[in-house]
């Protein structure tokens, strides 16, 4: 006869039983021990967990061996690891400033009263006072030094959209806001030494420049490859950034525009997915933006062997962005130097 419960032991956490074919998560927390969670649907990544013996059915990541904890069906005795991260916790806040990084994407800074704590890569639930929740994931500072009990966003203007629309208008400076989280399993594991290929689209950047700017802090001669993909040469808001980022030794970047329409002479024309170097096993990947692109990087991941983590993003809608020759020459003129000094910041494929 089968057997009908298993043993499962977490590292530092203790053990407890689960019924065959229970999810991972629900016996955990049936069992009083809390692992972290939040959607409970495979949508958010917060239950991550490696499964480092035995079997289970269902969760699976792109990185093996690692399980969505809400989705993964015990089938036997297992031993677990379960990362630590920052407890979920809610803070009050107020909006600090707001101001326009490109014809649709907002910077919007946020004075956080309390010690928060999150990881680079994680995001969070804010809730405008009167405003409906979103999701978005912090940044670092484009330009300039981190400033403590500060979160900036990267706000995508969707049409119509409830909040992105009241950004600058009923939002204003010292708007009260809900901050809820962290959240997600797309974060940066700190002490590895690893190439990193950091891949975003859009405001997808947001989280990416995050991971890039604490891991280039933690190890500034770290291999980091950046793909980052933008409808027109004016969407590149991130090219502070991008100069910051070639100004490390074994940094390579790697513009994409999305849109064939709006060419240019320096930069390649496709998904950023085309324009990836080539993956090898031992790569650690982090993807955010459109999720058919996440979709596409982590099945090029899986293919080899190389880790990757994505957390979930929704995009607008309705994005056409006006031609902004100010900010595209900005942009422009930095790659053709690049190019001609013949710099590792190339943007070829
Ligand atoms: S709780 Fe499992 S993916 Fe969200």
């Amino acid at each position: 006869m089968s057997r009908q419960t298993f043993q499962v032991e977490i590292a530092d956490m203790g053990s407890f039983r689960a019924r065959a074919g229970e999810t991972l998560l629900d016996a955990a927390l049936m069992s009083g021990v809390d692992m972290p969670h939040d959607c409970r649907s495979g949508t958010c990544g917060s239950c991550r967990c490696t499964v480092s013996s035995g079997s289970v059915e269902g969760g699976a990541t792109d990185s093996p061996g690692d399980v969505l904890a809400c989705q993964a069906k015990v089938m036997s005795d297992l031993q677990i690891v379960v990362e630590e991260t920052p407890p979920v916790e809610s803070f009050s806040a107020t909006v600090k400033a707001i101001r326009d990084l490109s014809v649709d994407v907002a910077k919007v800074s946020l004075a956080v009263k309390g010690p928060f704590e999150m990881l680079p890569g994680q995001y969070v639930q804010v809730r405008f006072a009167g405003f409906p929740a979103r999701c978005y994931s912090p940044s670092a500072p484009l330009e300039g030094p981190l400033e403590r009990g500060v979160i900036r966003l990267q706000i995508k203007r969707v049409r119509n959209g409830r909040v992105s629309s009241a950004l600058g208008r009923e939002i204003q400076p010292g708007h009260k806001v809900k901050v809820i989280g962290p959240y997600g399993s797309a974060w940066l594991r700190p002490g590895q030494t690893n190439r990193l290929v950091l891949v975003a689209s859009g405001a997808g950047f947001a989280p990416i420049w995050s991971i890039a700017h604490a891991a280039l802090c933690e190890m500034p001669d770290r291999e980091i490859v950046v793909v980052v993909g933008a409808n027109s040469v004016s969407d590149f808001y991130m090219a502070p950034a991008l100069w910051r980022l070639v100004a490390f030794p074994k940094t390579q970047v790697i513009s994409v525009l999305r849109n064939a329409d709006r060419r240019h002479p320096d930069l390649p024309v496709g998904s950023p997915v085309d324009h990836l170097p080539a993956l090898r096993p031992g790569d650690i990947v982090y993807a955010c933006g459109a999720p058919r692109m996440v979709e596409a990087v982590g099945a090029v991941a899986r293919a080899a062997g190389a880790a990757c983590y994505a957390d979930p993003f929704v995009p607008g809608h309705g994005s056409a962005a006006g031609f902004w020759e100010p900010f595209a020459r900005a942009v422009a003129a930095p790659l053709q130097m690049l190019r001609r000094s013949g710099a590792r910041a190339s943007t070829t494929a």
